[in-house]
């Protein structure tokens, strides 16, 4: 009988040769990702080898096999049985970004089937699952069978994280976490995408935020990070598109949860700021086009604008809420909603055009009265937030509004302000807006 000869594998070894900047063999990748899920491979090794990562990157070869090696870590949900296209976005978060909202039911109602598996705010970044919490009893903690039925009966589903959804990932994001390893575009991509993946979705369209409010500061991280993305998505036979967009603002009007969900029934209904509207219909129109729904860009918008002068997206929502256990009357009635108490305006300290409106702070703003969270068990204020934001470009005189504060309690609402005193800078000159979407990535032509 002839022996099978099986390579022996040193963890030290093949952190080893990543310190050296060597390709590591998928079967080493393999090694590892397999035994530090299983735990026999330590924390210890897995900080040095990401280290090693951070330092000396990866080949897009290489991040291909860790994402696969991470999404089958865990399970996968099962979305045969769905026979439409089935497409997702995500977003690498910011702050007023309530783009899901409105995205899953205009993309539903339009033929396509939206899986979403969401995530909570951290930091400044507001998260999807908080926000579809201020719905009275709305439920994020679907089963896998009650997600799929959802999506059966509505088109869209949106929930927190099932079962055991790339275990690698959330074992290996925490120790990124207290290791400075986080920021490395090999690791960020495995993270996001094993975890999307993981859904069973045809395609995927990824909002790459850059700025101050966002998670790349630079616009070259995000455009390295979004090539890197739609790049191994690509390789594995996905559709994939990815826009870069501003984030040195917030989007739309809105920050927090409650009020962010009025903003998003409030744009469904026909009544959305354009720069929200603007973000979220060319994402929209990436996945329609991506999955065949739309041949151009122009079908797709057309269909999608429809659905929103017809009321089917608002209506799509109302189903979705109603599936979920929550009270779609709190979609019409906002009074049915969590209300803060508090409510005052900030207003402009002199005249001028407004040059900066800090996404970074309007954003903290949020989290120090009780709207986001520091730590991952933190309780969130739902009512909390910030609406009727200014934004660049526009003129002011003193004592204009600049944004209106709703808060719980009259300590926290004075942090807000200190906080607001270094959001906003005024220019005696006329100021151009930023660009909000300063480019599309598409894979490139096979
Ligand atoms: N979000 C993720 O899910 N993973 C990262 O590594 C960074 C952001």
């Amino acid at each position: 009988m002839g022996l099978i000869w099986l390579p022996i594998m040193i963890p030290q070894w093949i952190i080893e040769k990543k310190r050296d900047g060597e390709t590591l063999d998928p079967e080493e990748l393999k090694f590892f990702i397999e035994g530090y899920t299983k735990g026999t491979i330590p924390d210890y090794q897995m900080a040095a080898m990401a280290m090693a990562i951070y330092f000396q990157g990866m080949s897009l070869d290489e991040t291909a096999t860790l994402t696969e090696l991470m999404m089958n870590s865990g399970d996968l949900v099962d979305t045969s049985s769905i026979d439409k296209p089935k497409v997702d976005k995500h977003s690498t978060g910011g702050v007023g970004d309530k783009v899901s909202l409105l995205l899953a039911p205009l993309v539903a109602c339009c033929g396509g089937a939206v899986p979403m598996i969401s995530g909570r705010g951290l930091g400044i970044t507001g998260g999807t699952l908080d926000k579809l919490e201020s719905i009275p009893g709305y439920r994020v903690g679907l089963s896998d069978k009650e997600f799929v039925a959802t999506i059966q009966a509505c088109g869209c589903s949106m929930i927190g994280q099932t079962g055991q959804l790339a275990p690698a990932d959330k074992k290996l994001y925490a120790l990124r976490d207290v290791t400075a390893t986080v920021p490395s575009i090999p690791l960020i991509t495995a993270s996001i995408m094993s975890k999307k993946l993981a859904e069973g979705i045809d395609g995927l369209v990824m909002d790459v935020k850059w700025g101050k409010g966002a998670f790349m500061r630079t616009y070259e991280d995000a455009q390295t990070l979004a090539r890197t993305i739609v790049e191994v998505g690509t390789r594995m036979n996905k559709g994939m598109a990815a826009l870069l967009t501003d984030m040195n603002q917030p989007l739309g009007l809105a920050a927090g949860n409650t009020v962010e969900v009025i903003e998003s029934m409030e744009a469904l209904k026909g009544n959305g700021p354009d720069d929200l509207m603007t973000v979220t219909l060319e994402l929209c129109a990436n996945m329609l086009t991506m999955v065949k729904i739309a041949d151009s860009k122009k079908a797709a918008m057309e269909a999608l604008q429809k659905q929103i002068d017809s009321g089917a997206a608002f209506e799509c929502f109302k189903k979705m809420t109603e599936l979920h256990g929550g009270d779609p009357r709190a979609l019409d009635d906002y009074s049915l909603l969590p209300t803060a108490s508090i409510q005052e305006d900030y207003v402009a300290p002199q005249d001028g055009f407004i040059s900066e409106v800090s996404a970074e702070q309007v954003g903290r703003a949020v989290v120090v009265m009780g709207g986001g969270r520091s730590k991952t068990d933190d309780e969130i204020d739902h009512a909390v937030g910030i609406t009727d934001i200014a934004k660049v470009g526009q003129r002011v005189a003193r004592g204009d509004r600049l944004v209106t504060i709703h808060a719980s309690d009259k300590g926290k609402l004075a942090e807000a302000r200190k906080l607001l005193d270094k959001a906003f800078a005024f220019s005696d000159d006329e100021v151009t807006p930023p660009t909000l979407i300063k480019d599309v990535i598409l894979p490139e032509e096979r």
